[in-house]
């Protein structure tokens, strides 16, 4: 295991190294460089916080120009289970939104809640385009059908934490992803 700090020692397993998120991360760099080229107005939508990490990475990875934004939403609180409701703690206010390609930023998709929601919501607020692009997928645990346009990992049905992710508002520092002993989150 990559070494990093006192964390360490709640991690079970690393899922996936730095390395391999940064292989993952320069190719969706390179779709996004492909297919957004003609784009007037890219905006990387970051989800805080989960995604900032990945966000940071990728846009600086993202050759073609882009303007970055935020919003948050809350859907996990502190469990390990998803509620199934998405409220919008910080919304975005543009008001150039009908010119801008959005393209949602996310850390990991879960039910599949967070995303579709939000892609409908920025649709119906009249953005140019919106799509979705996910550092990692876990497709096994949909509620709801979605799937994301930029995929960079498929994880089985584990509780995962680093590189953004948190359990309780830690492990975001880790810099790899890894899964999160159970008896840390059953104490
Ligand atoms: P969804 O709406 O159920 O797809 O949930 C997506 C959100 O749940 C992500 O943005 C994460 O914040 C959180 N989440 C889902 N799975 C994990 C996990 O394994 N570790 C940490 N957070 C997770
Ligand atoms: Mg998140």
């Amino acid at each position: 295991m990559e070494r990093h700090s006192v964390l360490d020692n709640d991690i079970e397993e690393v899922l996936v190294t730095q390395e391999e998120i940064d292989k993952v991360t320069t190719r969706i760099a390179e779709e996004i460089d492909r297919d957004y080229a003609s784009s007037k107005r890219l905006i990387l939508l970051c989800i805080l916080k989960g995604s900032v990490v990945f966000m940071g990475d990728l846009m600086k990875k993202v050759r073609i120009p882009v303007e970055i934004d935020f919003m948050k939403v809350s859907s996990y609180a502190h469990e390990t289970r998803s509620s199934g409701r998405i409220k919008i703690l910080l919304d975005l206010n543009r008001s150039d939104l009908s010119q801008c390609d959005i393209l949602i930023v996310e850390d990991i998709i879960d039910s599949g809640r967070t995303l579709s929601y939000l892609s409908e919501y920025l649709t119906l607020n009249g953005a140019h385009s919106v799509k979705t692009c996910t550092l990692l997928d876990k497709p096994s645990r949909r509620e709801v059908e979605f799937t994301p346009d930029y995929r960079g990992l498929e994880i089985p049905d584990k509780f995962v934490v680093g590189y953004g992710l948190d359990y309780a508002e830690q492990y975001r520092a880790l810099p790899y992803i890894g899964v999160l002993k159970p008896e840390v989150y059953s104490k």
